[in-house]
């Protein structure tokens, strides 16, 4: 038995860091760059700050902004496009999840073809892509630090991942004076995304003392951080950690993949537009307390970084605790713990239990072995 360890060889971190794009695009031996982003980032204008930096090298540069949120292979098929027309030898993602996601999955079909969905699962892609440099704008998902993309299977409606280790960017750009803008809603229900990262990918079967370390750390920066960042965006030195935290996370959750919380997340259907980080936030307590069972010394420990004093009780009472920690810090997010109360009905628990289960990429390593019946039954006691 052995294990693998992988992670972006590069990673920039540091107010104004932005300005090193060009000589990272230099360094890596390109000269032509399409930025591949969305709206709501051109209508605030962030995109400018890359464009400067690059036109003041003179390197020539196309923005496609054509990313929706929980993009399909159709959106990566459009920016594809933007790709062919451009020809460009890297690819620069700017933005949130989406962004990323897409900048990576057109990496993929340049090299491959479409559709992208015949990638979907883990290590399909035959051989390597275009490089990418991924500029995260919210401390979340973490795209920048994995080798994952998620998109919308057609099929299903419901979200699913293709994993490669050639997905993973050449230098990630970690600027917290980009993520300065985020709103309140926003820098809560993607910085709980970040937080369940850590937390699915410290208890996975997968994790390694490597993984473990990295996702210890994630939970340190995010705990005391996102309460700050929540209450005062301008925070620079929480905003900072939070995106330190964030990246810790998924360098965590690219090699163990994440768990139970997730599938269920991604189960939900489209249909609602609910956003990735409000659903994690949502099944987050359900799911620790149904996982507590089956890693108590770790969920012990997750309770202490929540805020559980754990000089007294045994490891049990501990870990149990820590799903009760998760809905006071959702409590002073202004987030509601469960589905129900995000308009999901009871009559879709069966369809959502179905497809949580047959997620077999998030439920393999998910550390407690669960049914439809238990996840069923699991949903309707924290609905
Ligand atoms: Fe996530």
């Amino acid at each position: 038995m052995y294990t693998t360890f992988q992670t972006p060889g590069r990673i920039i971190h540091g107010e104004g860091c932005i300005e090193s794009l060009a000589s990272e695009v230099e360094r890596l031996g390109c000269g032509r760059v399409l930025i591949v982003t969305d709206p709501g980032i051109v209508e605030c204008g962030a995109h400018r700050l890359a464009e400067a930096t690059l036109a003041k090298a003179g390197i020539p540069y196309a923005l496609c902004a054509d990313v929706e949120s929980d993009p399909s292979p159709a959106c990566v098929e459009r920016c594809a496009k933007a790709f062919k027309d451009f020809s460009p030898d890297v690819i620069v993602g700017l933005g949130g999840g989406s962004s990323m996601d897409v900048a990576k999955a057109v990496a993929l079909v340049a090299a491959h073809g479409t559709p992208a969905q015949r990638f979907f699962g883990i290590e399909l892609v035959p051989s390597p892509c275009p490089p990418t440099i991924l500029v995260p704008t919210t401390a979340g998902t973490a795209s920048e630090t994995t080798s994952i993309t998620v998109l919308l299977d057609p099929e299903t409606q419901s979200k699913k991942g293709i994993v490669s280790s050639h997905l993973f960017a050449k230098t990630v750009i970690l600027d917290p004076l980009l993520t300065l803008s985020l709103p309140p809603f926003w820098t809560a229900t993607t910085g709980i995304d970040a937080l369940v990262h850590a937390i699915e990918s410290y208890v996975n079967l997968g994790a390694t003392p490597i993984t473990e370390g990295m996702c210890l750390q994630a939970m340190r920066l995010i705990v005391p951080n996102i309460r700050k960042a929540y209450a005062n965006g301008g925070n620079r030195e929480a905003r900072a950690a939070m995106l330190y935290g964030a990246s810790l996370a998924g360098m965590g959750f690219s090699n163990t993949q994440n768990g139970i919380i997730h599938a269920i997340g991604h189960a939900v259907l489209a249909s609602h537009h609910l956003p990735h980080g409000l659903l994690m936030a949502a099944a987050s307590p359900m799911g620790m307390a149904f996982n507590a069972l089956a890693a108590p010394e770790k969920f012990a420990t997750i309770a202490g970084i929540l805020g559980v004093d754990c000089s007294r009780g045994n490891v049990n009472d501990l870990a149990r605790q820590a799903s009760e920690a998760m809905k006071r810090l959702l409590m002073d997010l202004d987030i509601a713990p469960g589905l129900a109360a995000h308009g999901v009905l009871p009559e879709e628990i069966p369809g959502i239990a179905e497809r949580a289960v047959a997620d077999a990429r998030l439920m393999a390593r998910n550390p407690r072995r669960a049914t439809v019946g238990e996840v069923e039954a699991l949903l309707h006691r924290h609905f």
